[in-house]
């Protein structure tokens, strides 16, 4: 079988461009993820958010975790439940940095920072993907873009250990809603899992690696080409737990969203085009009921919306 896709971004600057250009195709049709090394974002830098991440975890995070497990484990109706303990920070279009309560300043910079060169990557990336789609440079960044530019933003989760992995999982399994996903994870504990053909695979750690995966308006604008593929996270009942960082760029709440017109082929005189047009808001309010099903009957129901 193939093995999971690792970029090497530094490829991209010379002789291995070709090669690189062509990975980096094959993964977004047939995995929806692959792993980006030598991004860009210094590795000091991403042991220091590791670093004040878990720190942060220990003040002020554990104590409300550890109340919420003792009564989840008491709660015979674990299918709807994860076993994971988050906080998100929202960059764009407005921050909300200052707002989030228990964050020192230096995490709180520092987060920014990580911010900052995150959203850059993901600039770049989605550069890359329209030249590999045959799409102008800029088209993705466009069709994000709204009145007010894309929506950035950041999930920090911890998973402590689990007394009963056969029971919880750490995230029960979904696709992404948004555009590219950007993931520092760690790279002591796995558990992040991605369906392809019909197995689980591991996502391997791998040390100041970025996990790239696609979400759903991807495959939209792709109009199938690319895929939004289901993913959970396995609790683990032992180590020290798991940190998971992941940071979101979407598109713009008023943007809308449809396949690009360069992608959709007249097939005996028939349309290819297969896929919704509809704004992104409206997508965002029917996945937050039903995150955890199927894409498919998402993308029909927004079929009827516009
Ligand atoms: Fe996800």
């Amino acid at each position: 079988m193939e093995s999971f896709p690792v970029i090497n971004m530094r490829d991209l600057e010379g002789e291995e461009r070709c090669a690189t250009m062509e990975l980096i195709a094959n993964a977004c049709e047939n995995w929806g993820f692959f792993e980006l090394l030598n991004h860009g974002i210094e590795h000091e830098l991403m042991d220091e958010v590791e670093r004040m991440t878990k720190e942060h975890y220990k003040k002020c995070m554990e104590k409300r975790f550890i109340e919420f497990a003792d009564m989840t484990l008491d709660d015979p109706d674990t299918e709807n439940i994860d076993w994971e303990s988050t906080f998100f920070l929202r960059h764009l279009p407005t921050s909300n940095l200052s707002e989030i309560p228990d964050l020192s300043d230096d995490y709180r910079k520092m987060m920014k920072e990580f911010a900052v060169k995150l959203e850059k990557v993901a600039e770049g990336l989605l550069e890359l993907l329209c030249e590999n789609l045959g799409l102008e440079k800029r088209y993705l960044k466009n069709a994000f873009h709204g009145s007010k530019g894309p929506t950035f933003g950041t999930k920090v989760s911890n998973y402590p250990p689990c007394p009963r992995p056969d029971l919880i999982k750490g995230l029960r399994a979904h696709t992404d809603a948004g555009g590219l996903i950007l993931l520092f994870q760690d790279d002591q504990v796995s558990g992040l899992q991605l369906l392809k053909d019909g197995h689980w695979l591991d996502v391997p750690p791998l040390r100041h690696s970025i996990v790239i995966n696609l979400g759903d308006q991807l495959e939209v604008i792709t109009n199938g080409r690319y895929k939004s593929v289901m993913h959970r996270v396995v609790s683990q009942s032992n180590g020290d737990g798991r940190m998971s960082i992941a940071s979101f760029y979407n598109p713009g709440s008023d943007a809308v969203i449809y396949p690009a017109p360069e992608l959709v082929e007249m097939v005996a005189g028939k349309s290819s085009e297969v896929y919704p047009r509809f704004v992104f808001e409206d997508y965002m309010k029917l996945y937050v009921e039903q995150k955890f099903k199927a894409k498919e009957p998402r993308f029909e129901a927004m079929k009827a919306s516009f």
